[in-house]
Order: structure tokens, then C-alpha cells, then sequence
């Protein structure tokens, strides 16, 4: 498996302002989502994994408070990118489908429209050209940058946290308190000494690496100065040429083919230049084939009422792929969909992530779907990841009473029949329950799973729960009867297979 990250969230909390109170929708989750793999977030509704791909999106409501946290991509944190710069990576470098591909389509406008026009927003080749000449310089300049800031960020959240810490503090008496305050200005300097190294060294290094970008900036501007002179040189010799040829026609017949041969030349040089409308309906033609949309030609032409609600979603994943993006996030893809076409979609994305090396975060309240999809899992519960793992980690040695219950719950191949429901319901989250918050509703719960939340236990390199089961206090417990039966089963099947 790659170790390639291309995203990574950090502690990453949002809350939500509502009439009743602050609803803490996502409490401080991490994970990484490596090249090329799939990374299944998991989880009952409510859990917040809208939340979390809506804010690598940049698209959260506005009440959202993101607390704490960042989202790193290719050296930025997605959350403090410009609203400019955001609008070239959302939809560019990532790509997301909704669960209701309605709501993303514009219904009175025709689907090849809705295909081009997203193409067309980067139009310009030239500029296209630039920016991939000095985006890996661009990456690594800028990456310092974040690295620095963040370390700064995460010195003063410890400085910060040390001074209420003592604020909070009932004082005895006059000395205890001025040696408090002695502590609070020691500390207060430390953080001011490590913010000052912390800036030099990265500053120095940010200096070298922002001396080479400018190197990198003035060859790509060359780079494309020159190839634009050399297409524009070729493009008026070719002209000439033709030029030539029409005064030296003989007949009509050779007049008008050298008239629409110097048509052609004039198109063909626009093209190179930038993506005309033309070019973009081809591609965008290209592209409904490549998610097996039948008859492209006639279809570019209908709108989405015309289409089944798998031709519909079949489209939204052929608007994301136009851009070519880097990553696509799938949230829900198929819940509106019926069970047979579901299937087909899911195909069609594990397909098309493979042909483009696409690495993808699918979002899905069911577990029976991340088996045909994942790579790596995240289990979340009331807005904590409560278990992390790759996806055989997480299906044939789960860890989390909640991953337990989830995997019950997955109806029976054979019978289709839901084995065990979950039961109760998900907490209120304008007051998520103290300590593990998935107790009440496991019969596995200890006493310390009501008053102290269980910290992300090592179970391997890169499987990780959070139940207080892993403890070294705690008392052995077995995952319930039909996980474990099912998991022997299926190991057994496994085994048959090969
Ligand atoms: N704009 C909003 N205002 C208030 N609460 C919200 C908002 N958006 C989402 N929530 C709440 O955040 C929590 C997580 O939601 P969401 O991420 O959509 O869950 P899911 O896992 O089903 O995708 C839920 O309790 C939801 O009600
Ligand atoms: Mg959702």
C-alpha cells in the first residue's frame, strides 16, 4: 500500500450554531487519504461524515464554527485558502458527488451544457501550461509555510490551554498565586523564544525555497512565451502557404478546399491556445462514454428529466471527472438509488478510480458497501472516529463495540435479512455524552466508559480503536457470536476461493 498522502485532516472540530444551543457536529478526527487508495468514512446518519467532506470542500453552512483543526492538501490548509484560490481546487483538484445527483443538476439546463461549462471556467492552455510548470516548487514553498504555522498554532493552543488551566485554579493564598503568575510569564516567554526559532528556521528555509520558485516562475513564463511564439510562427506560415494555394487555384473545387483548410488552421490554432466550445463537447462526449452513458452524441442534447436516476448520477461522476481531479469525494453516491443500479454505479467508480488512479474518501452509512469499495476504513460515532484501520482490519479483526454492532447489523447475503439493529439511538449532540459516547448503547460498557473518554488505542501500525476494551485493565470480551461467525465464514470462503 502507498504511503503517498494526498490529504490529511488534523484534529479537525466543527461546531454548529443552532436556536437550542451549540451542536458539536465533529470532534477532533483525523485520518489520511494515501494515492490511489479508496478511504471509507462509515458511520449511522447524523455521525457527521457530511460535515467532514463538506468542509474539505469548503462548501460548510454558514453557522458552521470550525474549532480546531486543519486539512492539508498539496502544502494548504484547506480551511485558510482564499476563496479565490479555493474556487480552483474545489470541483479541479477535488471532485465530489452528492447522494442525490437531482439537487446537483440544474434542471432546466441542457447536460452537455452542465458538462462544458465546468470545463470551460479553465479554459486558458497557456495558463494551464504555467501552473503545472511551477506547481510542484509552488507546493513546496508554500508547505513550509503551513508547517511553520501550524507548529506555532499548536504551541499557543498549549500555552493557552496551561494559563486557563491555572485561571480555573482556586488560589489558597498570595504566594500560590504569585508563583502563578511567575509560571504564566515564564511560559508566556518560552512560547515567545519558540516562536522566534521556529520562524527563523523556517524562514530561512522558506527564503531558499521561495528563491527557487521565482527561478522555476521566470523559465515557465519563458517556457510559455516560447511556445506560444513558436505555435503562432507555425500557424502564419501555414497560413501563407494556404494563402498561396488559394491565389494559385485553378478551379472552384480547389478554391473552397483551401478556404476551409484555412478554416481549420484558425480553429486548430485557437486550440492550442485554449479550449474552445468545440473541443470541450468532444471531450464531454469523451467522457459520458467513459461512464457508460449509451448514445453520448444524442444524450449531450436532453436534459435530466429524460434521464433514470442512474443516468442522472451517472452524469454528476461524469462532471466531477471533467476537471480531472486529483481526489473524489462520494457522499452516499448510491443512497437514492435502487439496489441493482447501485451496484453498477459502485462498479463504475471502483473502475473508473482504478483507470485514473483517483484517490477517493466514499462516504456511506453502509458497511455492506465499504466491502466492495474500501482500501482503509474510518468508523465514525457521534463525531468521533472510534476506529481506523485498513479495510481488512477493520472487517475480520474489529476492535470497537460500535464497529461490532455495525458489522451485525449488515444484512444476510442469502437471506437479506438485517440481523441484529443497533439499538437506541444516536446521542443529541448539543449535549454529546461524556466519556465514550457510544456506551449507553453497548451492552459492553464499563463504568469508565461513562466518565472518561478511551484515547485512540494502538492496535497495529495502522489499526487504531477508541474503547476503553483495549486497555490493559480491562476485562477480555469476545465480539458478539454472529461477528465472529460471520468473519469465520467468510475467511473460509476465502480460502475456498483461491
Ligand atoms: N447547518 C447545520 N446546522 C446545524 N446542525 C447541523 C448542520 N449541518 C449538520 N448539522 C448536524 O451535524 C451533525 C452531523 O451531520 P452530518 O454530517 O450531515 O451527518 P451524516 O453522518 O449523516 O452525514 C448532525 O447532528 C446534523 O444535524
Ligand atoms: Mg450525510
Amino acid at each position: 500500500m502507498s504511503q503517498d498522502k494526498v490529504l490529511s485532516v488534523n484534529n479537525l472540530t466543527i461546531n454548529f450554531k443552532t436556536d437550542n444551543g451549540i451542536l458539536k457536529a465533529v470532534r477532533d478526527i483525523s485520518f489520511d487519504l494515501h494515492r490511489g487508495e479508496t478511504l471509507c468514512i462509515v458511520g449511522e446518519s447524523g455521525s457527521g461524515k457530511s460535515v467532514t467532506s463538506k468542509a474539505i470542500m469548503g462548501i460548510l453552512a454558514n453557522n458552521a464554527i470550525i474549532e480546531n483543526g486543519n486539512i492539508m492538501y498539496r502544502g494548504e490548509n484547506l480551511l485558510e485558502v482564499s476563496e479565490d484560490e479555493f474556487y480552483k481546487i474545489r470541483g479541479h483538484k477535488i471532485g465530489m458527488i452528492f447522494q442525490d445527483p437531482l439537487s446537483s443538476l440544474n434542471p432546466i439546463v441542457r447536460i452537455g451544457k452542465q458538462i462544458t461549462e465546468a470545463m470551460l471556467i479553465n479554459s486558458d492552455k497557456l495558463k494551464i501550461m504555467y501552473n503545472d510548470l511551477i506547481s510542484d516548487d509552488l507546493i513546496h514553498y508554500k508547505n513550509t509555510l503551513a508547517k511553520m504555522n501550524i507548529e506555532i498554532a499548536n504551541e499557543r493552543k498549549k500555552l493557552d490551554a496551561f494559563i486557563a488551566e491555572i485561571k480555573a485554579k482556586e488560589h489558597v493564598n498570595a504566594q500560590e498565586k504569585a508563583d502563578d503568575k511567575k509560571a504564566i510569564q515564564e511560559r508566556k516567554l518560552a512560547f515567545k523564544e519558540f516562536e522566534k526559532k521556529t520562524r527563523e528556521t523556517y524562514e530561512n528555509k522558506a527564503k531558499e525555497l521561495k528563491a527557487v520558485l521565482e527561478e522555476t516562475e521566470k523559465k515557465a513564463k519563458q517556457q510559455v512565451k516560447e511556445y506560444k511564439e513558436k505555435v503562432t510562427a507555425e500557424h502564419k506560415s501555414r497560413l501563407e502557404e494556404l494563402q498561396k494555394k488559394l491565389e494559385a487555384a485553378s478551379s472552384e473545387d480547389e478554391k473552397s478546399k483551401a478556404k476551409e483548410a484555412m478554416e481549420n488552421e484558425k480553429l486548430e490554432y485557437i486550440n492550442k491556445l485554449k479550449l474552445t466550445k468545440a473541443e470541450a463537447k468532444k471531450r464531454a462526449i469523451e467522457v459520458m462514454r467513459e461512464v457508460g452513458i449509451p448514445e453520448p452524441e444524442k444524450r449531450f442534447k436532453q436534459y435530466p428529466f429524460e434521464f433514470s436516476g442512474g443516468m442522472r448520477q451517472r452524469i454528476v461522476i461524469a462532471i466531477a471527472l471533467t476537471a480531472s481531479p486529483e481526489i473524489l469525494i462520494c457522499d452516499e453516491p448510491t443512497t437514492a438509488l435502487d439496489v441493482t443500479i447501485q451496484a453498477q454505479i459502485l462498479e463504475l467508480i471502483n473502475r473508473i478510480k482504478a483507470e485514473r488512479n483517483l484517490s477517493c474518501i466514499f462516504i456511506t452509512h453502509d458497511l455492506g458497501v465499504v466491502a466492495n469499495m474500501a482500501d482503509r476504513v474510518a468508523v465514525m460515532y457521534a463525531g468521533k472516529i472510534v476506529e481506523y484501520g485498513t479495510a481488512e482490519e477493520i472487517f475480520y479483526d474489529p476492535k470497537h463495540p460500535y464497529t461490532w454492532a455495525l458489522l451485525s447489523s449488515i444484512p444476510d447475503v442469502d437471506s437479506k435479512e438485517k440481523l441484529e439493529a443497533i439499538p437506541g439511538t444516536p446521542p443529541n449532540m448539543i449535549y454529546p455524552p461524556k466519556g465514550d459516547a457510544f456506551a449507553a448503547r453497548s451492552r459492553y460498557a464499563m463504568n469508565i466508559d461513562y466518565r472518561e473518554e478511551p484515547p485512540m488505542f494502538k492496535v497495529s501500525d495502522t489499526h487504531y480503536a477508541a474503547t476503553w476494551l483495549l486497555d490493559s485493565h480491562a476485562p477480555k470480551v469476545e465480539m458478539p457470536k454472529i461477528v465472529s461467525e460471520r468473519i469465520r465464514i467468510s475467511l473460509e470462503e476465502d480460502r475456498c476461493d483461491e
